[in-house]
């Protein structure tokens, strides 16, 4: 059977494997998605074995995105410009393709809930890894702006000048954040942490919606803000995990599965 993999460290709560296998069953694939959990030391050793013994591809996950960039002999742009690879296919001459779907799966998500993006004006709340991953694929959209706002400033600068070719990105500090905006999105790891930005009520229009990357059982601290400054439109980033995880299928397999059923499952499961 052809095999797949999610890699990480550590990976026992992956849901990578119950979606991967979902769509294998509504697109009548045949193929096994496991988890890999491999060292903290020893990524490319690990890989190495899983595609000498046949592996067709993987997905990869916290903290290996980078190592994964790192071995890859032929890099999507989208992975080029994420500077992470979330995805890897053996191809026939036996390379490995890199590519990044996190950007992707985050656009399909917002689209699939209706959430405008052409001439909007965007806030991207983190400069971190998240944040690089989905910045490409936003401007591509063509938003009217896309501002990013980071707790360090200075990261939130350098990530604003780094994609300033593909598009109107600005920066503003963390502090003194102004103007509201028509879609906040969250990338930063605060609401891992239990923690709450502290951002002004005024970034909030009568429309604004809200995005957090983040997801749980319950609504994220970022959403629970947005609840509290009236925002009726709050999402959080389950569907982004689901759309990541259809477009590294589809590269995999050329089939594109269909999301609404599996987000379905997948949040009955978080229940
Ligand atoms: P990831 O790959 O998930 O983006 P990361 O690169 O470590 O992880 O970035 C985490 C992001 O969350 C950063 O933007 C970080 O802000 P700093 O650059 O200032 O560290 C942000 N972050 C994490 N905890 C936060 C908190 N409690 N308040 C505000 N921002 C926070």
């Amino acid at each position: 059977m052809d095999r797949y993999v999610v890699i990480g460290n550590p990976i026992a709560h992956s849901q990578s494997p119950f979606i991967h296998q979902a769509f294998a069953e509504q697109t009548g694939q045949v193929l096994s998605y496991e988890r890999l959990l491999l060292p903290l030391d020893n990524f490319a050793g690990g890989l190495a074995d899983f595609v000498q013994q046949g592996g067709f591809g993987c997905n990869v996950t916290v903290p290996f995105k980078t190592d994964a960039l790192a071995v890859a002999d032929v890099l999507s742009e989208r992975a080029m410009l994420a500077e992470a690879v979330n995805t890897l296919k053996v191809q026939e001459d036996g390379r490995l393709f890199a590519d990044n779907t996190d950007g992707a799966g985050l656009v399909m998500d917002l689209k699939r809930l209706g959430v405008p993006l052409a001439g909007q004006r965007i806030l991207l709340l983190g400069a971190g890894g998240a944040a690089r991953g989905v910045m490409g694929p936003l401007l591509a959209e063509q938003p009217a702006a896309l501002i990013v706002t980071n707790r360090t400033h200075a990261r939130a600068e350098e990530l604003a000048k780094r994609f300033a070719g593909l598009g109107p990105v600005s920066h503003q500090p963390l502090e003194g954040l102004h103007g509201a905006f028509d879609l906040i999105i969250n990338s930063t790891s605060a609401s891992l942490q239990g923690e709450r930005l502290s951002l002004p009520a005024s970034l909030c229009h009568s429309n604004t919606r809200v995005y957090d990357m983040m997801y749980g059982k319950e609504d994220t601290p970022f959403m629970c803000w947005a609840a509290e400054q009236g925002v009726t439109h709050r999402y959080d980033g389950l569907g982004m995990l689901v759309g990541q995880a259809a477009e590294s299928f589809y590269l995999w397999r050329g089939v594109r599965p269909e999301m609404e059923p599996v987000m379905q499952a997948l949040r009955a499961r978080l229940e």
